[in-house]
C-alpha cells in the first residue's frame, strides 16, 4: 500500500512573514497524508528551522545539473541537502517551458538529487495542443523514458513521479479523475515494462502524484483513484487551511 503524499509547490510566492504564518498553520493540525512543501531557495533555512522535528518535509523547486563550480546563479544538490531538504522538484513544466529544460537535463537533475540523498519529484505532462493531437502518452512516455534511462533500477525506486498536465496548471481546469487515472496507469505500466526483473516492483511502489488545479473540493475524488498517490499543489498550498484539507482528502 502506497502512503499518500501531498507536496506544496509555492513557486515564486512567499515572504518571511507569510511563510511563518503558513508553516505554523500547517504544523498546527495533523494530516492523513504525508506533507511536504517546496519553497524558494532563500526560504529553505526558514523551513528547516520551522519544520525540523515535525512530520512535514521540505524541499526545493529546482537543482543544478552540476555539483559545484563556476555556474552563477545555480544551486547544487549538496547545498540543498545541507538545509535538510528531503525533496526537490525536477522538470516542472514552468522550468521546461521558460528555461528550456530538456528531458536530458531533467534526468541529470534527478540523478544529482539522488546522489545527495534527496528525493527528486520528476514532473511530466502534456500541453493542451499535445493532448488534442492525441499525443499525451507519447509525450509523458518520452519524458519518463529519459529519466528511466539515466537511473539504475535502485535509484528509480527512490523517485517520486508527478503528472501535471500543463493545461491544468493554474487554470482552474482540473483533469477529471478518469483522465488523470488513465495517464497514471499508463506511466506505471511503462515503469513495469522495463527489462530488469525489479521493474514491476519499482512500478508498484512508485508514488505518482497528480498536479494541476487540485483544490479541497476535488482532491478526494482524484486521490480515490487507484494509481493516484497524492498531489503536487500550487495555488492551494499557499493557504494552510486549503493545504491541510487536501492533505486530509
Ligand atoms: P496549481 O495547483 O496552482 O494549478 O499548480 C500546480 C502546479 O504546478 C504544482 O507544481
Amino acid at each position: 500500500m502506497r502512503q499518500k503524499l501531498v507536496i506544496g509547490n509555492w513557486k515564486m510566492h512567499g515572504s518571511l512573514a507569510a511563510n511563518a504564518a503558513l508553516l505554523d498553520g500547517i504544523k498546527a493540525a495533523p494530516a492523513r497524508a504525508r506533507l511536504a512543501v517546496c519553497a524558494p531557495f532563500p526560504y529553505l533555512a526558514q523551513c528547516q528551522a520551522t519544520l525540523a522535528g515535525t512530520a512535514i518535509g521540505w524541499g526545493a523547486q529546482d537543482v543544478s545539473t552540476e555539483v559545484r563550480g563556476a555556474f552563477t546563479g545555480e544551486v547544487a544538490a549538496p547545498m540543498l541537502a545541507e538545509f535538510g531538504c528531503a525533496y526537490v522538484l525536477v522538470g516542472h513544466s514552468e522550468r521546461r517551458s521558460y528555461h528550456g529544460e530538456t528531458d536530458a537535463t531533467v534526468a541529470t537533475k534527478a540523478l544529482r538529487a539522488l546522489e545527495s540523498g534527496l528525493t527528486p519529484v520528476v514532473c511530466v505532462g502534456e500541453t493542451l495542443a499535445q493532448r488534442e493531437a492525441g499525443e499525451t502518452e507519447a509525450v509523458v512516455g518520452r519524458q519518463l523514458a529519459a529519466v528511466v534511462e539515466a537511473l539504475s533500477i535502485d535509484q528509480l525506486g527512490k523517485i517520486v513521479l508527478a503528472y501535471e498536465p500543463v493545461w491544468a496548471i493554474g487554470t482552474g481546469k482540473t483533469a477529471t479523475s478518469e483522465q488523470a487515472q488513465a495517464v497514471h496507469a499508463y506511466l506505471r505500466g511503462q515503469l513495469a515494462s522495463g527489462s530488469a526483473a525489479a521493474s514491476a516492483d519499482v512500478a508498484a511502489r512508485m508514488p505518482i502524484l497528480y498536479g494541476g488545479s487540485v483544490k479541497p473540493d476535488n482532491a478526494a475524488e482524484l486521490f480515490s483513484m487507484s494509481d493516484i498517490d497524492g498531489g503536487l499543489i500550487g495555488g492551494a498550498s499557499l493557504k494552510a487551511e486549503d493545504f491541510l484539507a487536501i492533505g486530509n482528502a
